[in-house]
């Protein structure tokens, strides 16, 4: 299988992800010659492209999204029309119209579009899964979820700081994906209206929280952003409250951060004795293509498996690990979210996502 990345920071940690898998990288880009450098310098094979418009006339299977968080949707499109599969990083797309042409193109594409979200991979959330697919939580009635980061005042400066680069443009509410996407995973629901708080008037970019209704009925509230007290599981925590157990991520700092507590009470044990207990994940190891018996990080389990999940998705016809519905779904909370905030945190309508093409309310 061959693809092409476009966008080489995060990009080129993907690429070199699909090498260890046995994905041949045959085209990379990026607009800047230093990340153009650093990508010809690992894969001296491959066609290196300026503009991502040069990948659309090279021989690939699939291509990698690594640009802009908000200009990912034009290049998907280009790509889903060309026959080619695309795995494209963490916003789908920027409003309701780009999200709807999103849904519209890949489902009539001959090609699949994925997205790459790798928290709904990683080793907590599926431990959780685990537990949520087993039955043992009941319904889920409450989810949380996390991505913090604790930085410095001066680091989160530095990284935000630049309105014309995009995480400087963005609006507070709108890298909710690594957040929103692990929720709509486990619940298997969709997000229906999207209420948004700054977490502190005194900072208001600096981190929200949301309350996503969810069709399931449940509520999720999410957090991301810069807060202290980030959690070791790659910025990332969850918690699932059901009407039998609850399942969290446990807060511990280092390798327990991957680890989930189930706690079951003792009115719904089955022997009727309270239970806590604390699960830790297996090791990934790759198999087959690539250094057999590699354990890999934890960190980098979920891309991993997004990497893979994209093989068995254009090699063997499997259904995409997050498909386009959930990628627009999510980033739609995003904003929809951005709406409540502008309005003093209004509730705000999202559009049903879960068969027909989404209408125009709410957004
Ligand atoms: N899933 C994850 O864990 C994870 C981690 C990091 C980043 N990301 C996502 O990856 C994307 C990129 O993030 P980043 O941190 O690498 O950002 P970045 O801004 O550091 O790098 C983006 C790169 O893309 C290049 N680029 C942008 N537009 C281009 C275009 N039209 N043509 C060619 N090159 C172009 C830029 O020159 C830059 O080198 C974002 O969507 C981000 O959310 C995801």
């Amino acid at each position: 299988m061959r693809v092409g990345v476009v966008g080489l920071k995060r990009g080129l940690h993907l690429a070199v992800w699909c090498r260890r898998v046995g994905i041949d990288v045959a085209a990379v880009c990026d607009r800047t010659a230093e990340r153009r450098a650093a990508a010809r310098d690992e894969f001296p094979q491959a066609f290196v492209a300026v503009r991502w418009e040069e990948l659309l006339e090279r021989r690939l299977d699939a291509v990698l999204l690594a640009n802009d968080f908000d200009a990912h949707a034009p290049l998907a499109l280009a790509f889903l029309e060309r026959g080619v599969h695309v795995l494209s990083e963490t916003a789908a797309c920027v409003d309701l119209a780009e999200g709807r042409e999103l849904i519209a193109v890949a489902e009539r594409s001959s090609a699949t579009y994925s997205f790459a979200e790798n928290y709904v991979a990683h080793p907590h959330v599926r431990l959780l899964r685990q537990a949520v697919d087993a039955g043992e939580l009941g319904r889920i009635s409450l989810i949380e979820a996390d991505y913090l980061h604790g930085m410095a005042p001066s680091a989160v400066t530095d990284l935000t700081g630049d309105p014309a680069h995009w995480r400087g443009r963005i609006a507070p509410t709108a890298y909710c994906t690594h957040t929103v996407s692990p929720v709509l995973a486990l619940t298997g629901a969709w997000p229906v209206e999207v209420t948004a708080f700054p977490a502190d008037l005194a900072g208001p970019r600096s981190a929200v929280v949301m309350a996503v209704r969810l069709s399931s009925g449940a509520l999720a509230l999410t957090r991301h952003g810069f807060l202290q007290g980030e959690p070791d599981s790659h910025w990332s925590w969850l918690s699932v409250r059901g009407t039998r157990a609850l399942a969290e991520s446990v807060r511990a700092p280092g390798e327990r951060a991957w680890s989930v507590r189930v706690r079951t009470e003792a009115w719904a044990a089955p022997d009727g004795r309270t239970r806590e207990e604390e699960r830790t994940p297996p090791a990934l190891v790759l198999d087959g293509a690539g250094p057999a018996g590699e354990q890999v990080e934890r960190a980098d389990e979920g891309t991993v498996l997004i990497l893979q999940a994209l093989r068995d998705t254009v090699e063997r016809g499997a259904p995409p690990l997050v498909g386009v519905r959930q990628a627009v779904a999510a980033s739609l909370v995003g904003v929809a979210g951005a709406e409540s905030l502008r309005d003093g945190s209004r509730p705000v309508p999202l559009p049903d996502f879960s068969g027909e093409v989404p209408d125009r309310r709410g957004v």
